[in-house]
């Protein structure tokens, strides 16, 4: 579901008579009249999912929860732990709230309250302006395995990401509603509540109503939540839904193509489910390949997410990195049909994320394993005027590093080493 921020406003604003009723005790202590405490809610919130953070940006955030029984949706915020404003949803079990007229790069901290029970004081930190540092995480197929995914989320919450990017299949299966709960929300309860993620939806959803309902996305696009434009500091993120047609004449491309035209941004990245290139046997038909590669080639797009198989794996096509990160908890995949050397560079056959960095006009990125193990470290640097790459091989050595083509030790050829680490 996606809240109107404009809805959000008048909240907000509905809610301004809370900000006088704040300064009118400020101004009665001042004057040494006392009056009574503010009510608290006094039960801990028994909430099934969350509460958890959707679509944040440089000025708003969306808190979401689910309860079994219904109730009112409030979340109380504020620069400090002492909260002071509020911001309201819609009554109902799954509830959303839109914080909308919040200060660039600012951490807050918030509570989510329904039927006068209360979370724990959380916090999140908005966007920042365009050319800050970013940091975000990315992985996929997140489904039916619940301990590597927690364990996954731990990893990746300890890297202190902006947010973090799921490229689909969270669950078995989406029209499912009983497997969003212990395969998805109650692995990330510790992530998601303080770093917004954005999902793309896999086969496994099965494009379920339960994937709208659980999550607020950007509404940008012909397709809604379903594909959608995420832009943070100095990078343009893509989302596609690779469900649908991805030929170039088909509306999703032709919008991708609009946005990525339209984008100033110094990072590109295309974010979607079914892999172009990829060694676990299921990569996308030819035609597929060719229109995606077109796309990213012809706008200057650096990186490409994709999930659906479930190893780690790059390959590196006329300058594009295509990577594989399905490695989020469904049953590992072997090699299968093993890409070409000339685009190919690693399989590893291990549960994994990945973690980005961007400081300007230079992008870091670490391949991590579910046991805290670096799988490899890539670096894109744009500063010289030309881009230049330096790619090294972490710890893993054994039966599931599958293939690789990056130097191994002894072996610091062109690209190799750990130069820059
Ligand atoms: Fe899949």
């Amino acid at each position: 579901m996606r809240v109107d921020r404009s809805v959000a406003l008048a909240v907000v604003r509905r809610v301004l008579p809370g900000v006088v009723a704040v300064s009118a005790v400020l101004l009665a202590a001042l004057a040494g009249v006392s009056t009574p405490a503010q009510p608290r809610p006094r039960e801990a919130l028994a909430a099934e999912k969350g509460p958890y953070l959707q679509n944040g940006d440089r000025t708003s955030m969306v808190v979401m929860w689910e309860t079994k029984e219904a109730g009112d949706s409030v979340v109380e915020y504020g620069r400090t732990k002492d909260l002071g404003q509020t911001a309201r949803g819609e009554n109902g079990t799954t509830h959303e709230v839109a914080i909308a007229e919040l200060s660039p790069a600012t951490t807050y901290y918030y509570r989510a309250v329904t039927g006068g029970a209360a979370s724990d004081v959380r916090s999140f930190t908005t966007a920042p302006d365009r050319g800050a540092n970013l940091t975000f995480c990315a992985y996929g197929d997140s489904r039916s395995n619940p301990l590597i995914h927690q364990r996954l989320a731990r990893l990746m919450s300890a890297e202190r990401p902006d947010f973090v990017l799921n490229a689909g299949d969270l669950v078995k299966d989406g029209r499912n509603a009983d497997e969003w709960t212990p395969q998805f929300f109650r692995p990330l309860r510790e992530l998601m509540d303080h770093v917004p993620l954005f999902p793309v939806l896999g086969n496994h959803e099965n494009n379920s109503r339960f994937y709208y309902s659980l999550f607020s996305l950007p509404v940008d696009s012909p397709g809604r939540e379903r594909y959608y434009v995420l832009r943070w500091s100095n990078a343009l993120f893509v989302n596609l839904d690779s469900n649908l047609p991805l030929l170039a004449s088909a509306p999703q491309m032709q919008w991708a193509a609009k946005a990525l035209a339209a984008s100033t941004e110094e990072w590109k990245f295309l974010h979607f489910h079914h892999p172009p290139w990829s060694s676990g046997g299921s990569r996308t038909s030819r035609p597929v390949r060719e229109a995606i590669h077109a796309l990213a080639t012809a706008h200057g797009v650096d990186v490409v997410l994709t999930g659906h198989d479930h190893q780690y794996e790059r390959n590196t096509v006329d300058g594009v990195e295509y990577f594989v990160v399905g490695g989020g908890g469904a049953g590992l995949d072997e090699i299968k049909q093993r890409e070409g050397d000339a685009t190919f560079r690693l399989f590893v056959k291990e549960y994994s994320y990945a973690r980005f960095e961007i400081a300007g006009r230079r992008l870091t990125c670490q391949v991590k394993s579910v046991k805290d193990e670096v799988i490899e470290r890539l670096t894109i640097d744009k500063s010289g005027g030309q881009v230049k790459k330096t790619e090294a091989l972490g710890t893993v050595r054994d039966a599931r590093l599958l293939a690789c083509n990056l130097p191994r030790d002894g072996d610091h050829g062109a690209g190799g080493g750990d130069e820059g680490f």
